[in-house]
């Protein structure tokens, strides 16, 4: 391990150089001379007096170096049959027309600007021209439904929404007018401006709302627009995430540190430089998409591959090898749900025969585990490295992981490898003691986290304090559970909170929770992340009915799974509702959800002494056959 450990003691013991050293590869208006400001512990800023525009790093500093006809973005559509090419040059152009179109709908410096969008083009240009004027995106992920595109809205009280007519899934199409619509009408403080990228397969366009701009119609004749200069430790976005509770935290993302940790991530994690074909097989509605559909590969100056469409389905189990053999892939970066959805669907991969797919060196998951026998398949499959790596919406970046470019390590099926360096790992049990190796805790990393990682929540610090700050004094609380082996390898059992995985999104089972109980039928009720086999977790709602509640299990099942899909989106994947007499609880009333997975999920359990009533948990295992 020489590479990985002077680099990781390197971060560790002389942050200022090692950081100082990796910010060289940024193109600064103004360099960083120093790179942590710490006078706020534990409030950290990276680069406090640099200057720089990341959407110039990401695309004038590669054109103006030569490479303005070097493939910047290919979108491949599965959904509609199409691809486009943008080479560097024309990527720059659209950009700088869209930030000029940005610019006379008086967006500004500061200003916020909700990006609601399918998987097109559109929207890495949309996020770009906001980077281009210092105004801050927050993109929200297209499977979510109106109300939580308002609650998304009132936090961050932008100035414009860019959107598209609408997205498409297999077999049906999303219009999103009608869901904009109705946020805009939800929303405390809604927007003044709405921007509209017509599509052709979906009704409903700008024309049908009085005074919303048509995108077409303002690039035609757009003034383009150059890069502002802003300060480092100025926002470049906000990502909202689930957290525990209903509302989203407003993850902020920073311009220095955010550039720096991302040219590092590219060459030292992934092995991708200028002029390789990366592809990153996510939306761009999440962190993933965020850092390694749009901003990663773009400041590198390598060709990112956008893909709308599915694994399976659009229109078999062949869609991923047959982007890769088009566009010769060098690597590709998804969720292991989409592997576990090819491998189900095409068992031998007779569909990977029909494709060349030798230019593929590594494949890189995360977004969830990576179960063994996922990575065992994989890999067999594939015949290339299958790389686990971990990290959070919250990161940014890989926290843990094979540095591919740094120095390859043996790979140990379900571990993500070894913290990167910058994040100092530990495992602390309920007390904040610090817990040796092979030993399962809470998931801690000393505090400074390094560059690149959220900068607080979006005008909240008391909660961002709370949630990962206050737990264990010193150290930010991942909310995950796991443990470090003697190897000091790094292995994430799930998490230690109520937010589940499904199929790679985050939800909050909170969330979800709140919508159930809005039902007028339902006096209380509990959801917990069971699992599920393709999905990794599924949502799975408990409800105790009101008394004299007259209604069938069917339709009350039907009436919730629509009332989710209404009120969250149908990402949620909401659709078990068992009804149930009694909610096992502690004396002190809180519901004892992990006990409830472990009998859903068939696992050995102990009933907790501080249990308010144990025949209903002896009830509930009963009905649940555990
Ligand atoms: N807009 C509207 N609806 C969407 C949507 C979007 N952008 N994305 C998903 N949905 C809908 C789906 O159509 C589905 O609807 P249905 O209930 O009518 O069938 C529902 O939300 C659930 O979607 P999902 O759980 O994602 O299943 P899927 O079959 O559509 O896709 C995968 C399966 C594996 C392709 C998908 O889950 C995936 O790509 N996951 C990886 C997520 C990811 O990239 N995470 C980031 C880390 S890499
Ligand atoms: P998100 O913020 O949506 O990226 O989700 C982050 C959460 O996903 C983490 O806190 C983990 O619970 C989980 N996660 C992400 N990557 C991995 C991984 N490689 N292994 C295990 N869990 C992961």
């Amino acid at each position: 391990m020489g590479r990985y450990s002077d680099a990781f003691a390197a971060a560790r013991d002389d942050r200022e150089t090692f950081w100082l050293d990796a910010a060289g590869a940024v193109d600064w208006v103004s360099a960083p001379t120093h790179a942590l400001d710490d006078a706020d512990a534990p409030l950290y800023r990276w680069f406090p007096d640099a200057t720089l525009n990341t959407s110039y790093n990401a695309l004038d500093r590669h054109v103006d170096a030569g490479h303005g006809d070097r493939t910047a973005l290919i979108w491949d559509s599965a959904m509609v049959g199409e691809v486009r090419t943008f080479t560097y040059a024309e990527l720059l152009d659209e950009v700088s027309r869209f930030a000029g179109v940005l610019s006379a709908a008086d967006v500004s410096a500061g200003d916020r600007v909700v990006i609601y969008m399918p998987m097109i083009p559109e929207a890495a240009i949309a996020m770009l021209a906001c980077a281009r004027i210092g105004a801050v995106h927050s993109v929200v992920f297209g499977g979510f439904a109106a109300p939580e595109l308002a609650t998304r809205i009132d936090d961050a009280e932008p100035v414009a929404i860019v959107t598209a007519s609408g997205g498409l899934e297999p077999g049906r199409t999303v219009e999103y007018l009608p869901m904009v619509e109705k946020a805009v009408e939800l929303a405390a403080s809604p927007p003044a401006t709405v921007i509209v990228k017509d599509r052709d397969e979906i009704t409903g366009s700008a024309a049908d709302h009085a005074g919303w701009l048509d995108w077409d119609a303002e690039m035609a004749d757009a003034a383009p627009a150059g890069p502002t200069t802003v300060a480092a430790t100025d926002p470049l976005y906000i990502l909202y995430t689930s957290g525990t509770t209903g509302k989203p935290k407003g993850v902020v993302r920073d311009n220095g540190g955010h550039a720096v940790a991302l040219t590092w991530s590219m060459r030292n994690i992934y092995d991708i430089g200028a002029g390789d074909v990366w592809w990153t097989a996510s939306d761009v509605g999440w962190v993933v998409g965020h850092s390694y559909i749009v901003y990663g590969p773009l400041l590198v100056g390598a060709t990112t591959v956008m893909y709308e469409g599915k694994p399976v389905g659009t229109p078999d189990a062949g869609a991923f090898w047959r982007v890769v053999a088009d566009h010769k892939v060098a690597a590709l970066f998804t969720a292991p749900t989409a592997i576990r959805a090819i491998r189900k669907a095409d068992p031998d991969a007779l569909e990977l025969g029909k494709y060349d797919t030798s230019t593929l060196r590594t494949l890189f998951a995360a977004g969830e585990r990576l179960d063994p026998d996922t990575f065992e398949w994989a890999g067999a499959t594939l015949g290339v490295p299958v790389v686990d790596h971990w990290w959070q919406t919250e990161t940014g970046w890989a926290i843990a992981a094979n540095l591919r470019g740094l120095e390859p390590m043996p790979i140990k099926a379900g571990s993500p490898t070894v913290p990167v360096p910058g994040y100092h790992v530990g495992i602390v049990d309920a007390e904040g003691k610090q817990l040796g190796p092979g030993e399962e805790g809470n998931i801690v990393i000393e505090l400074p986290l390094p560059p690149g990682t959220l900068a607080g929540l979006w005008r909240d610090e008391e909660r961002y304090r709370k949630s990962y700050l206050s737990a264990f004094d010193g150290y930010y609380l991942t909310g995950d559970s796991g443990y470090v082996d003697a190897d000091g390898y790094v292995v994430v059992l799930g998490r230690s909170d109520d937010v589940i995985n499904v199929a790679g999104h985050r939800l909050s089972t909170g969330s979800i929770e709140a919508v159930v109980a809005s039902h007028p039928a339902v006096a209380e009720c509990a959801v917990i992340g069971i699992h599920d086999d393709l999905k990794g977790q599924r949502p799975s709602g408990y409800v105790v009915l009101k008394a004299g509640a007259d209604i069938e299990a069917d339709t009350l099942r039907g009436e919730l799974v629509a009332l989710v899909r209404n009120e969250i989106g149908a990402v949620a994947t909401f659709r078990d509702v068992t009804v149930v007499p009694a909610l096992p609880k502690t004396r002190s009333g809180k519901i004892l959800r992990k006990t409830m997975r472990q009998i859903a999920d068939h696992e050995e359990y102990t009933v907790p002494s501080t249990i308010e009533d144990p025949d209903v948990l002896a009830d509930l295992a009963k009905q649940l056959g555990g």
